[in-house]
C-alpha cells in the first residue's frame, strides 16, 4: 500500500502532538539517544516504506528541550545490495546507540547479514528480534556491531572500517546470531560497550563487554551479567545499558519472555533494571533482582542517555508491545516513542521522573482543591486529550479516575486504586480501538500519592509518586472523547488537589 503524504499523516486523529513518532511509516526501539551540537538526538528504528516492520533504517528527531521535536532526514539506511557495498547491513540496520568522539557524532549500530536460506538480502525480518515464540534464526543471520558518524548531527557516513566488533572466536561463549544492541560509555579514559546476547546453546542470555583504548579497536573483556539458566529472567536481554550513581551501577535491560508473576510481566517482554556493583577489572556485575520500569502495556527496549554536561540520566521507550494491534496503520504510521524520563536513585531503586523541562508544555491551567465527591464529577477545565492531569490524594480511599471519557457512551480508560492491597489497576477494556485488558500494581505504603498523568492524542503515561511507579498505555478513543471524571468508590472520596493543565 502506497503510504499517504505526511501532512496528511501527521494530522491524522491518532498522530501525537508531543512524542516522537515517525514522519510515515513504521517505528520500533529508540536509539542513539544523545546530547550533540545543543541539542537531544532520538534515532529510532524505522521501516519507511511501510506500517510494518521491514529492513530497518535509522529514523531521526531532534529536540532543545524535550517539548517539540523535529523530523530528520533517516540518518542510516541498509547498504545496497545491488550496489555491492556495505556488505554487512544488506539487512538492515538494529538497534544502538550514539557516542560524541573527538567533536563527531558516532553511532555504533547492529549491522544485519542473512547467510542462508531466506536468500542474501531477503526482506524477511529475522524471527529472532521479535518472534513472540522466542524461535530463533538457527544461524540464518549473522550479527555485528558498526559505526556511521557524521560532523553535523544530521547527515552520516558509515565508517570505512566497518564492522568494528566481530564475533569473537570465543564461539562456545557467544553465539553469532543474538549478539546486538551496543552501549558505549567512557570510564576512566577507556570506552566500554555491552552488547545483548545468548549463550551457544540459547539456554542463557548474557550481556557481554568489550572495550577500547582508542574508541576503534574493540577487544572482548568479559561476560559482564548472565541470566539464570531457568528462563525466569527471559530468554534474551535486548537493549542492554549502564548508568551510575556514585558507585551504584544500574544495568537497564528488555527482557524477552519473561513469565508472569503474579501481577508482574503480563507484557510479552519486558524493560526494567538491575541495581549492583561493577568490577571494571573483572569486568563483573554482582546485582540484584530485576525491576520492571513500567507496570502498563506498551513499553519496551529503552534506551539511555547521560547529559554530558549536568551528568543527568534520561530514558526514553519504545511505547508498543509486539503483540499489539496498532490501528493508526491505517493511517500511514505505527508506534511511538515515550516521553523522556529521568533517573534518579533512591534506597536502592531507581525511579523514572517526568523531567522538568516537560512543564514548558504547559499552557492553560485549572486548578481545584478540598474537594469532597460523593458521585461520579467531572470537574469545570479539567478535560483534554493533550495535556497532564495531576492529583493529590489520601491513600486511605478507594477511587478511580477515568479518562479520554466520550459524551454518549462509556468509551473510557479506567485508572483505580483499591487502599487495602494499595493496588493500581489501569483498564483500557473500553479505551477505543486497540487493545484490551488490565495491568495492575501494587505500592508501598505511603501518606499521600500524588498521580500525574500525561494525555496525548493516543496514549496515556501516568506517574505516581515522583516516578516510583508508572503504568502506560496506547489508547485509540475517538478524538471527541476527552472528559476526564472522578469516581469515589466508598462513601464520600476527598481529593486534596487536581490541576489540569492543557498542552495545546
Ligand atoms: C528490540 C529489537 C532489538 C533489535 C531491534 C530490531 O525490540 O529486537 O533487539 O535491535 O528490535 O528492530
Amino acid at each position: 500500500m502506497a503510504l499517504p503524504p505526511d501532512e496528511q499523516i501527521q494530522s491524522s486523529k491518532w498522530y501525537p502532538k508531543y512524542h516522537v513518532a515517525p514522519p510515515h511509516g513504521w517505528l520500533n526501539d529508540p536509539n542513539g539517544f544523545c546530547w550533540y551540537n545543543g541539542q537531544y538526538h532520538i534515532f529510532y528504528q524505522h521501516h519507511p516504506y511501510s506500517v510494518d516492520w521491514g529492513p530497518m533504517h535509522w529514523g531521526h528527531s531532534t529536540s532543545k528541550d524535550f517539548c517539540k521535536w523535529e523530523h530528520q532526514p533517516i540518518a542510516i539506511a541498509p547498504g545496497a545490495f545491488s550496489e555491492g557495498h556495505e556488505w554487512y547491513d544488506w539487512d538492515g540496520c538494529f538497534s544502538g546507540c550514539g557516542f560524541e568522539f573527538e567533536g563527531k557524532l558516532w553511532l555504533m549500530y547492529t549491522s544485519q547479514r542473512f547467510n542462508g536460506a531466506g536468500g542474501v538480502n531477503s526482506s524477511a525480518p529475522n524471527p529472532s528480534a521479535y518472534n513472540p515464540s522466542g524461535s530463533s534464526g538457527g544461524g540464518l543471520v549473522t550479527e555485528r556491531q558498526c559505526y556511521a558518524y557524521s560532523e553535523d548531527g544530521i547527515h552520516f557516513t558509515k565508517y570505512e572500517k566497518n564492522p568494528v566488533i566481530d564475533i569473537p572466536n570465543d564461539h562456545l561463549v557467544i553465539a553469532n546470531i543474538d549478539f546486538r544492541d551496543p552501549k558505549i560509555w567512557e570510564h576512566n579514559g577507556r570506552y566500554y560497550c555491552v552488547i545483548g546476547n545468548r549463550i551457544h546453546d540459547r539456554s542463557r542470555t548474557q550481556i557481554v563487554l568489550f572495550e577500547s583504548d582508542n574508541f576503534f579497536d574493540w577487544t572482548y573483556k568479559s561476560i559482564v551479567a548472565i541470566s539464570k539458566p531457568d528462563y525466569s529472567e527471559g530468554t534474551m536481554w535486548e537493549c542492554p545499558g549502564f548508568a551510575h550513581f556514585g558507585d551504584d551501577y544500574v544495568m537497564i535491560i528488555s527482557p524477552q519472555h519473561v513469565p508472569p508473576q503474579g501481577r508482574l510481566f503480563h507484557n510479552i517482554h519486558q524493560a526494567g533494571y538491575m541495581v549492583g556493583k561493577l568490577d571494571y577489572a573483572q569486568g563483573v556485575f554482582t546485582h540484584g533482582e530485576f525491576f520492571t520500569f513500567d507496570y502498563g502495556f506498551d513499553f519496551y527496549a529503552t534506551t539511555m542517555m547521560k547529559h554530558p554536561d549536568t551528568g543527568r540520566y534520561f530514558i526514553i521507550a519504545w511505547m508498543a508491545a509486539w503483540q499489539s494491534p496498532f490501528p493508526e496503520q491505517a493511517d500511514g504510521w505505527a508506534t511511538m516513542l515515550t516521553i523522556p524520563r529521568e533517573l534518579k536513585m533512591r534506597d536502592g531503586k531507581v525511579l523514572t521522573v517526568p523531567p522538568e523541562e516537560l512543564k514548558a508544555l504547559r499552557k492553560t491551567q485549572a486548578h481545584h482543591e478540598n474537594l469532597k465527591l460523593d458521585k461520579p464529577t467531572k470537574l469545570e477545565g479539567v478535560k483534554g486529550s493533550v495535556g497532564e492531569l495531576v492529583v493529590n490524594i489520601d491513600p486511605k480511599q478507594a477511587f478511580e479516575i477515568d479518562l479520554r471519557v466520550g459524551e454518549s457512551d462509556n468509551e473510557k480508560t479506567m485508572f483505580s486504586y483499591e487502599p487495602n492491597e494499595r493496588v493500581f489497576a489501569l483498564n483500557r477494556d473500553f479505551a477505543g480501538a486497540g487493545g484490551k485488558g488490565v495491568r495492575e500494581f501494587e505500592i508501598e505504603p505511603c501518606d499521600n500519592i500524588e498521580i500525574r498523568a500525561f494525555l496525548d492524542t493516543s496514549s496515556i503515561e501516568i506517574f505516581i509518586n515522583d516516578g516510583q511507579y508508572v503504568t502506560t498505555t496506547r489508547v485509540y478513543p475517538r478524538d471527541t472523547s476527552d472528559d476526564i471524571v472522578f469516581i469515589p468508590k466508598a462513601g464520600t472520596l476527598e481529593i486534596k488537589s487536581v490541576d489540569y493543565y492543557s498542552f495545546e
